[in-house]
C-alpha cells in the first residue's frame, strides 16, 4: 500500500496523535529507541527536553507524596527480585492477556481490547438500548475471562462480527493466554543459573519491604496508616503496543502503597481517589479531560478499584489506577516467605496483616497526557506584534523543561556579553539557555514549541537602563523588568510550590 493511500485513511484522532508524536521527535522530547536500526517496538527514549519534563513530573509526584504526607516515605527497590515474589503475587500463574491473531492480516490483537472497542462502538451508536447492549457484552466478556474460557472468547469475537481493522475479516486463530513477564537468567554457569523476571510492577518491591520500612520508620517506627512510595521501571511484554508511549514494553511507574487497618480501606480508598484527581488538576489537566471509571469486574483480591481516565487523542483511557487490594499481597508473601508480615497496633492491642490501598500511575502515560493537554494552537502575536496562528506547549511553568531562554537582540554592540551576564545570573537557579543565533521571532517560536514560559531579550536600551524585555509564552505579552528583578519574577512562577500548595 502506498504512503499516499495510508495517509488518506488517517482518522482525525490519529492525526492528532501523529501531531504529538512528530512534535515530540522534532523538538527533542521522545525518540524511538535504537532508531538507526528501525527502532524497537513499544520502546522509546526520552530526549533532551523530554527527560527534563519527565523528571519534573516525577519530582512533583514524589514531593506530593513524601513531603506533603508526614506518614509516607519513599524507597527505590531493585528491578530484579527473588523469583518466588512473582509466584506469591500471582504473576507467574495469571499475569496473562488473551491473544488472538487475524489469519489474513497476520496482525496480533488482545481479544479483550477488540471486544471493549466493539462495546465502545455500540455506545457511540447512541440508540435507546446502546448502553445496555454494550454493558451486556462487557459482562459476557468478563465472565469468560474469569473462567479463562478462551474458546468462548473466540466465539464471542465471531458472534459479534468483530473484524480485524486491517483485513476487515473475522478469520481469527484460537485465543491463547500469553504471560506478559519478561524473564532472564541470573548466574554465570548455565546449569546453576536461575530464571528471574523483570518486574511487571513496582508494587511488589514495596510489599516485600513493608516490615523493613515500618520498623526503621521516619525517625521512629511507622504507625498504621502509613504509605511507601516508589518510582521505577517496570516491564511488560505487551501483545499490542501501538499508541506511542501509552503502552510500552519498558515503562516507568509511580506507585504508592498505603497500609491501613482492616475495615478502614473504604475511607482511605475514597481519600486517595479525591487526592489523586486533585493532583492531576493541580498540574494543569482540566477537569473535563478526566473521568473516573469504577471497575465493575474486580480482580479476585480487590474490594474496590477505579481508573482515572484522561481524554487522549484516541479517547478516554486509563491514566492512573487506584486499587483497594485488601491484605492479599502481604498474606501471599507471608505464606511463600514463611515470615510474618504483621503490625502490632498499640491502640487496638492487636496484631494484624494490614490492608492496602494503592495509587499507581505510569510516568510515561502522565507525560503523554501532559504533552497532549499542553499542545495548543491559537492566535498570538509574533515578535513584531502581528497576529498569527501559532502553536505552543502550554505546560505548567513548574513542569516546563526550560524555564527561561536569554537572547541578545543582535549579535554585536556588546549585547551578547550583557546577555551572557544575565544568563550567568539565572543559570544556577533555573534550567536556562542562552542563544545568539537566529532572529528573535524564530527563537520565540522555537521556545514556544518547547513550552519555555519566559524569554528574556537584551537590547541596546538594556545597556543604558539595566532593563530587559520578558516575553510570556501563553499571552505573548512583553514587559520591561530590571535585571535585578528577573530572577525573583521567574522563581515565583516556576516554583513547584505553585503546584504543591494546591494539594
Ligand atoms: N500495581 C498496580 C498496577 O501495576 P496497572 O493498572 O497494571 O496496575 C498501573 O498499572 C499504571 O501503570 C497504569 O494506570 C498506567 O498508567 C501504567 N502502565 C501500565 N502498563 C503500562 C504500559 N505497558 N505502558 C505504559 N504505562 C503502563
Amino acid at each position: 500500500m502506498s504512503d499516499k493511500n495510508n495517509k488518506s485513511k488517517i482518522t482525525p484522532e490519529e492525526a492528532n496523535l501523529q501531531k504529538i508524536i512528530s512534535h515530540a521527535k522534532e523538538y527533542g522530547f521522545v525518540f524511538p529507541s535504537s532508531e538507526i536500526y528501525d527502532g524497537l517496538q513499544a520502546v522509546y527514549d526520552y530526549a533532551q527536553n523530554g527527560v527534563e519534563l519527565k523528571n519534573n513530573l516525577k519530582n512533583v509526584w514524589w514531593k506530593a507524596m513524601t513531603m506533603l504526607h508526614e506518614n509516607i516515605v519513599g524507597i527505590d527497590a531493585a528491578i530484579f527480585m527473588h523469583p518466588t515474589t512473582w509466584k506469591a503475587s500471582g504473576h507467574i500463574d495469571s499475569f496473562n492477556d488473551p491473544m488472538v491473531d487475524n489469519k489474513d492480516s497476520k496482525k496480533r490483537y488482545r481479544a479483550d481490547v477488540l471486544i471493549e472497542n466493539r462495546a465502545e462502538e455500540i455506545r457511540k451508536e447512541n440508540k435507546e438500548d446502546s448502553e445496555e447492549v454494550a454493558q451486556n457484552l462487557l459482562n459476557k466478556m468478563g465472565s469468560l475471562l474469569t473462567a479463562e474460557n478462551m474458546e468462548g472468547l473466540r466465539n464471542l469475537l465471531i458472534e459479534e462480527k468483530i473484524t480485524c481493522p486491517i483485513s476487515k475479516t473475522s478469520n481469527w486463530t484460537d485465543v491463547r493466554q500469553f504471560n506478559l513477564m519478561f524473564s532472564t537468567q541470573m548466574g554465570a554457569v548455565a546449569e546453576e543459573s536461575e530464571t528471574i523476571y523483570l518486574r511487571p510492577e513496582t508494587a511488589q518491591g514495596i510489599f516485600v519491604n513493608f516490615l523493613n520500612v515500618q520498623k526503621s520508620g521516619r525517625g521512629t517506627s511507622m504507625k498504621i496508616p502509613f504509605g511507601i512510595a516508589q518510582i521505577g521501571k517496570a516491564f511488560r511484554n505487551e501483545i499490542v503496543a501501538r499508541q506511542f508511549i501509552f503502552r510500552m514494553r519498558e515503562f516507568e511507574q509511580m506507585e504508592m502503597q498505603y497500609f491501613v487497618r482492616p475495615n478502614d480501606q473504604k475511607e482511605h480508598f475514597d481519600y486517595w481517589k479525591a487526592k489523586r484527581h486533585k493532583f492531576l488538576l493541580a498540574i494543569g489537566i482540566p477537569a473535563e479531560k478526566l473521568r473516573f471509571h469504577d471497575h465493575e469486574k474486580l480482580a479476585f483480591y480487590a474490594d474496590a478499584a477505579t481508573d482515572i481516565e484522561f481524554e487522549f487523542p484516541f479517547g478516554f483511557k486509563e491514566l492512573e489506577g487506584i486499587h483497594s487490594r485488601t491484605d492479599y499481597d502481604l498474606k501471599q508473601h507471608q505464606i511463600h516467605s514463611k515470615k510474618k508480615l504483621q503490625f502490632f497496633d498499640e491502640e487496638l492491642k492487636e496484631n494484624y496483616v494490614p490492608f492496602v490501598v494503592e495509587t499507581s500511575i505510569g510516568a510515561d502515560r502522565l507525560f503523554l497526557a501532559t504533552m497532549c493537554n499542553a499542545y495548543t494552537e491559537d492566535i498570538g502575536k509574533d515578535a513584531n506584534g502581528e497576529e498569527r496562528l501559532r502553536a505552543y506547549l502550554k505546560l505548567h511553568p513548574a513542569l516546563a523543561p526550560i524555564k527561561v531562554a536569554i537572547f541578545p537582540l543582535v549579535k554585536k554592540d556588546g549585547l551578547p556579553e550583557k546577555a551572557r551576564e544575565v544568563f550567568e545570573l539565572l543559570r544556577y537557579d533555573f534550567n536556562a539557555i542562552y542563544e545568539e543565533r537566529g532572529s528573535i521571532g524564530k527563537n520565540y517560536t522555537r521556545q514556544d514549541m518547547l513550552g519555555t514560559p519566559f524569554c528574556v531579550t537584551i537590547d541596546h536600551q538594556t545597556l543604558e537602563d539595566g532593563m530587559v524585555t520578558i516575553r510570556h509564552r501563553d499571552t505573548t505579552a512583553q514587559e520591561r523588568v530590571a535585571i535585578s528583578d528577573v530572577n525573583a519574577k521567574i522563581a515565583e512562577a516556576v516554583s513547584i510550590k505553585r503546584i504543591l500548595e494546591k494539594l
